[in-house]
């Protein structure tokens, strides 16, 4: 694996890249970074060229303004594509808020995009006691940093079997939050409250999608990602058992069979 430090826009940017063939982007969830792919790597990267960004703000990545909506991280992506000098169409894989940013990804690139993984997410828009729990989150985040959310975020983004068995993931997790900065919480989370709604977009994407939903995720319901399957016309839905809101973390080897048999159909 090659961990890249590149220039996008004069802000620093970290990337993970890894293999050969046609390029699959993976776009992490918030507020967590790349590490969040790094079960995913190796066994994608031998059927892809993996790329894996730090989105602006995130993990080793400079944040470039105070509010930082979806749409915002998709032009991000597509500025650190050309960088990299991908010219080829690309499959997004965004888990949560990566899926939020993949939806947009595909509305303002959709010559970008060869085929669309949708993980743990939704295409709705934030209802109104969803847009002030943000804005508390992103004051708290001001104020005190990762602290809150390192805290209380693991249990609600895992189910209980992983919660029970996999105490390396837990700790993974809460050291990963723990080291994301505030304003970079608080951009991302301003941003996601502003974000559009895409439902009735949906029936207009037109490349292959994948749907993986975890059938003990309490963020987003499985029936939030059935309904995208059902609209999407090529869409194929996939849950994995036992898995809270980060299969790729809790069940990556399920998850990874998953995409390996949607890339190689
Ligand atoms: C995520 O995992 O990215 C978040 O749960 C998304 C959100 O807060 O809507």
């Amino acid at each position: 694996m090659a961990t890249k430090t590149i220039s996008v826009h004069g802000k620093r940017v970290a990337v993970d890249i890894i293999g050969e063939g046609r390029p699959l982007l993976l776009v992490h969830g918030f507020p967590m970074d790349a590490r969040m792919w790094s079960k995913q790597l190796e066994p994608l990267g031998a059927a892809a060229k993996v790329i894996s960004p730090d989105l602006p703000g995130f993990g080793e990545s400079e944040l470039p303004n105070s509010v930082m909506t979806p749409a915002n991280y998709a032009d991000f992506l597509s500025d650190l594509l050309e960088s990299l000098e991908i010219n080829e169409a690309v499959t997004v894989c965004g888990l949560s808020m990566g899926g939020y940013i993949a939806l947009e990804f595909w509305k303002r690139h959709p010559s970008l995009v060869n085929s669309l993984i949708f993980c743990h997410t939704k295409a709705t828009s934030d209802t109104p006691e969803a847009i002030e729990n943000r804005k508390k989150t992103a004051d708290n985040a001001r104020r005190k940093g990762a602290e809150d959310l390192a805290r209380d975020m693991p249990v609600k983004l895992t189910s209980p079997d992983t919660q029970q068995n996999n105490i390396e993931v837990m700790e993974q997790l809460s050291s990963m939050i723990a080291d994301q900065p505030g304003p970079s919480i608080a951009a991302a989370s301003l941003g996601m409250a502003q974000r559009a709604n895409f439902v009735s977009f949906l029936p207009d994407i037109a490349v292959p999608a994948l749907i993986i939903a975890g059938d003990k995720d309490t963020l987003i319901p499985m029936t939030e990602m059935e309904m995208m399957a059902k609209v999407i016309p090529h869409a194929k839905f996939v849950v994995i058992k036992n898995s809270g809101h980060l299969s790729p973390m809790e069940k990556p080897n399920e998850f990874n069979q998953d995409v390996l048999a949607f890339l190689a159909r």
